[in-house]
C-alpha cells in the first residue's frame, strides 16, 4: 500500500487549481442513466471514487468514453467525459460494487424512475456512522414505488405506468436522499414536493444538470424542491462545479504552514463558513480574479470555536482539516460535530504529533500546543487522511500517512499539488 512522506516546517507559496468536486461528480455522472442521449460533463475529477462509480455504471450499460488527451505534469485540468445510456442492460447493483462506496447507491432513484424497478445492494455502515437509507426508502416510497428489502438488497418497484409525483418531507437534511428523489422525480408523473432539502452546492450543481436535461425543477438553492415531472429526458453539457472542500482544505493547510497561495478556481460563495473561520483563525483571504488569495504571514493561529452544520453552515467534510489546524493554535477550541455519530477518528492520530484533544460525546476540546512533531500515522477516512497531510506540513520533522488509498478517493494529485507550492511531499510505492 502507497504511503506519503512529508517533512515539515515548508510555507506553502504559489498557486493551486481546485479540481472538480467529487460529491458533485458522482451525482452528475448518475444522472446519466435518466436518458438514453449522450451526457456530457466537463471538469471531471481524477479520483478513486469516480473510477469505482464508472465500474457501477458499466455494469447498468452506460457507455463511457474520456475525450482528450492524458494530463502532462502541471496540467490541472479536469476530464471531459460522456455517459451515454442508450440501453440500461442490468437494473441491479450488487453488493460486492455498491458496499465499495456509499453514493453507488444512489442509483436505485433513476433506475425506478426510468425502468419502473430497481434492485440496490444496502451500501451498508461506514468508519463515520452507521448512515441508515430510511429517508431515501420513505422519499421513494412517496412517489408510489413498492419498497422490499431481502437479502441485503432493496427492491424497489413503481406503479404501472411508472413513480407518480408526491410530497416528501424529509425528518432531517440528507444530500444523498435530496439527490436521490430529485433524480427520481423529474420522470414521475406530475409534481413532486421535496421539503427540508438539503442546499449544498453539489445540489444545486445536479439540478441544474437536470434542468439542461429537460427536467423542470424550482426552488433550487433553497429549502423546498419542486419537480414536474416530464416525460423524457434529453443529452446535455455540464460543468462540474469546483471542489469546495478541496479549496477549504488548502486554505486550512496554508494557515497552518504560513505563506501565500491562490487557489484558482475556488468559488468563495461555496465555503464561506469555512471562510470565515480560517480569518478568525489568523488568515488573510482576499477574492481575486479566477479564485481566493490565502496568507498567513507566521503570526500565531488563535483559537476559534465551531459547530458542524449543512450548508451554508460549516461543513463536516472540514472538520478534521480545521482540528488540525486548531492544534498549533493559542487557546483551546471547542469543535462540535453534528452530522455523523463517529467522525473524530483522526484525533487518536493527530495526538502522535503531540497534539492536546479530548473528545466528549460528539464535542472535541482542542488545547493549541506550540509545536507538533512528525510521526507515524495512518489514514481513517478520506478526510481525516488529509488532516494528517496538514498536521505534517506544519510538525517539525518527518511524518509517514499510511493507507492513502483513502485520500486518493477524494483529492486529485495531492501530493503532486502540495509539491508544487513548495511542500516536502512525495509518495512512496507501497
Ligand atoms: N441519514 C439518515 N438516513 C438516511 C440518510 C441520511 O439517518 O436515509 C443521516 C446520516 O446518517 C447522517 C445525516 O443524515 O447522519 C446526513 O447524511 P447525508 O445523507 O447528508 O450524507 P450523505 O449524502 O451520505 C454526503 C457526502 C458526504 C458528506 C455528507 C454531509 C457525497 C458523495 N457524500 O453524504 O461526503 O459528509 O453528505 O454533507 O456527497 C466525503 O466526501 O468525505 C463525505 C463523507
Amino acid at each position: 500500500m502507497d504511503r506519503i512522506r512529508i517533512t515539515g516546517g515548508n510555507p506553502l507559496n504559489g498557486h493551486l487549481t481546485v479540481s472538480g468536486a467529487k460529491n458533485a461528480a458522482l451525482p452528475l455522472m448518475i444522472s446519466s442513466l435518466l436518458t438514453e442521449e449522450p451526457l456530457i460533463l466537463n471538469n471531471v475529477p481524477r479520483l478513486a471514487d469516480v473510477l469505482q462509480l464508472e465500474r457501477i455504471l458499466i455494469n447498468h450499460g452506460v457507455d463511457i468514453a474520456v475525450h482528450g488527451r492524458k494530463p502532462a505534469d502541471g496540467d490541472d485540468s479536469g476530464q471531459r467525459m460522456t455517459f451515454t445510456a442508450a440501453e440500461i442492460v442490468d437494473t441491479c447493483a450488487p453488493y460486492d460494487l455498491v458496499s465499495k462506496m456509499r453514493a453507488s447507491f444512489w442509483v436505485i432513484g433513476p433506475l425506478l424512475a426510468r425502468m419502473h424497478e430497481a434492485r440496490v445492494s444496502l451500501p451498508g455502515g461506514c468508519a463515520i456512522g452507521t448512515r441508515p437509507v430510511d429517508f431515501f426508502l420513505y422519499g421513494l416510497k412517496q412517489l408510489g414505488a413498492e419498497i422490499d428489502i431481502d437479502n441485503g438488497y432493496v427492491i424497489a418497484k413503481a406503479p404501472p405506468g411508472g413513480l407518480v409525483g408526491g410530497e416528501v418531507d424529509l425528518p432531517r437534511v440528507s444530500v444523498g436522499a435530496t439527490h436521490t428523489i430529485m433524480m427520481a422525480a423529474t420522470l414521475a408523473r406530475g409534481k413532486t414536493v421535496i421539503r427540508n432539502a438539503a442546499m449544498e452546492p453539489e445540489i444545486g450543481n445536479v439540478a441544474e444538470c437536470l434542468v439542461a436535461m429537460g427536467a423542470s425543477i424550482s426552488g433550487i438553492g433553497t429549502r423546498t424542491l419542486v419537480i414536474e415531472g416530464v416525460e423524457r429526458l434529453h443529452g446535455a453539457t455540464v460543468d462540474v462545479i469546483p471542489d469546495r472542500i478541496e479549496a477549504g482544505t488548502f486554505a486550512m493547510a496554508v494557515a497552518m504552514t504560513g505563506g501565500d497561495v491562490l487557489l484558482r478556481g475556488a468559488r468563495p460563495e461555496h465555503l464561506q463558513a469555512a471562510l470565515d473561520l480560517v480569518e478568525r483563525a489568523g488568515a488573510t483571504i482576499t477574492r481575486e480574479a479566477g479564485g481566493l488569495r490565502v496568507r498567513r504571514n507566521g503570526n500565531g493561529l488563535q483559537a476559534v470555536d465551531v459547530e458542524v452544520d449543512t450548508f451554508p453552515g460549516f461543513p463536516t467534510d472540514l472538520q478534521a482539516q480545521f482540528m488540525s489546524l486548531m492544534t498549533r493554535a493559542n487557546g483551546t477550541s471547542e469543535i462540535r460535530e453534528t452530522i455523523f455519530e463517529n467522525r473524530f477518528m483522526h484525533v487518536a492520530e493527530l495526538l502522535r504529533f503531540g497534539a492536546d484533544i479530548r473528545v466528549d460525546g460528539q464535542l472535541a476540546t482542542v488545547t493549541g500546543v506550540p509545536e507538533l512533531r512528525g510521526a507515524q500515522v495512518m489514514a481513517t477516512d478520506l478526510r481525516a487522511s488529509v488532516s494528517l497531510v496538514i498536521a505534517g506540513l506544519a510538525a517539525s520533522g518527518e511524518t509517514i500517512v499510511s493507507r492513502i488509498y483513502h485520500l486518493d478517493r477524494g483529492f486529485e494529485r495531492l501530493e503532486e499539488k502540495l509539491g508544487r507550492c513548495g511542500a516536502k511531499i512525495e509518495r512512496l510505492a507501497g
